[in-house]
């Protein structure tokens, strides 16, 4: 970790902070009001998730691990020698590994993730790992990118988008992103992507209600967030996390909520908020194999495998680049 005097901010900071601003002013003043998910993952909130990810009720990380570990060997034939292989998010790479150890013969694996530390931190620390493969981070919003930089080499491209992270966004905006991402990958493209699927509504209540609270204090670290980065002036015990499943639209909804009548800064703005009022946080799309092939067909690929587990709990779908786009 480096410290920076607080005075003194890094531009990249300054610019993350006015956009902040700008999305929680905009989406606390709209109806019904709404924060994007982005903005759960400041360092405590990435740290929490972490946490989400090991608890006995979020059956997601472990259930796609077990899924990426089987099928990444047929995942390096379907896909053959050579490929650049593209991550969307990566974070701290810890699933591309299974394809890494898999896939012995890359041209190049990009991680494209939106901070910068921990892109190069982990590109240190896989270029340690795996001596022969070649590592070219690639800082970017990878909802935004529309190109890969000239230090990426020229290989046919595999791309990865694991953790059912397109279950944050609705199915237009799940839509757009893979059109870019057909895009980006080419016309002899294919895309490795994890889902999770529709369930036992009890499963998927447990997995974003667990016992240990981690997931309630994930959401309520958004008002913390906002008191810390915007002077905002939330009392956290005066909100509650809420999470459901909405089973017409096949989504868990993800809120926190206004226990009593109350008023908070934000930024220099004062907010009202009723009793029970709700501000909307995330959702969490699950899909059946059937809407999620016609989701991607719309998008520019074909689902080419799927691999499912067991207890059909999590798909993990080969997407394969259609010559055709519309
Ligand atoms: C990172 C979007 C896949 O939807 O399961 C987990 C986020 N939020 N618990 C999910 C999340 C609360 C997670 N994704």
């Amino acid at each position: 970790m480096t410290s920076r005097p607080l005075a003194n901010p890094a531009p990249a900071a300054l610019a993350d902070r006015a956009e902040f601003e700008r999305a929680a002013l905009e989406g606390l003043s709209r109806a019904p009001r709404a924060i994007p998910a982005k903005f759960l993952y400041d360092a405590r909130g990435s740290q929490l998730f972490d946490q989400i990810c090991e608890l006995p009720e979020y059956y997601l990380t472990r259930t796609e691990t077990r899924i990426l570990h089987d099928c990444a060997p047929r995942i390096a034939e379907l896909t053959g020698p050579g490929r650049a292989l593209v991550e969307f998010g990566s974070g701290s790479s810890v699933k591309s590994r299974l394809l890494l150890d898999a896939m012995t013969d890359l041209a190049v694996y990009a991680p494209i993730d939106i901070s910068r530390e921990h892109l190069d931190a982990t590109a240190d620390k896989l270029r340690r790992d795996y001596p022969g493969l070649r590592v070219e981070p690639v800082c970017g919003d990878y909802m935004a990118i529309d190109t890969l930089p000239d230090s990426v080499p020229d290989a046919r491209r595999l791309g990865f988008f694991p953790g059912s992270t397109i279950g944050n966004l609705t199915p237009d905006e799940a839509k757009a992103f893979l059109l870019r991402a057909r895009r980006l990958l080419g016309d002899d493209g294919a895309l490795v992507l994890g889902v999770d699927l529709r369930k036992d509504p009890a499963l998927l209540h447990a997995a974003y209600n667990d016992s240990a609270g981690i997931t309630a204090a994930f959401t309520l670290n958004l008002l913390r967030r906002m008191n810390r980065e915007l002077d905002a002036t939330f009392d956290l015990s005066g909100f509650a996390h809420e999470a459901f499943y909405n089973e017409e639209e096949g989504r868990i909804e993800i809120y926190f909520r206004s226990l009593r009548s109350q008023t908070a800064m934000v930024a220099g703005w004062r907010f009202m908020f009723a009793q029970g009022e709700r501000v909307h946080t995330e959702y969490s799309y699950k899909y059946d194999i059937r809407t999620f092939a016609a989701l991607v067909d719309g998008a520019g690929f074909r689902v080419g495998h799927t691999w499912i587990d067991d207890e059909s709990l999590f798909a993990v779908h080969y997407l394969v680049a259609e010559s055709k786009v519309d």
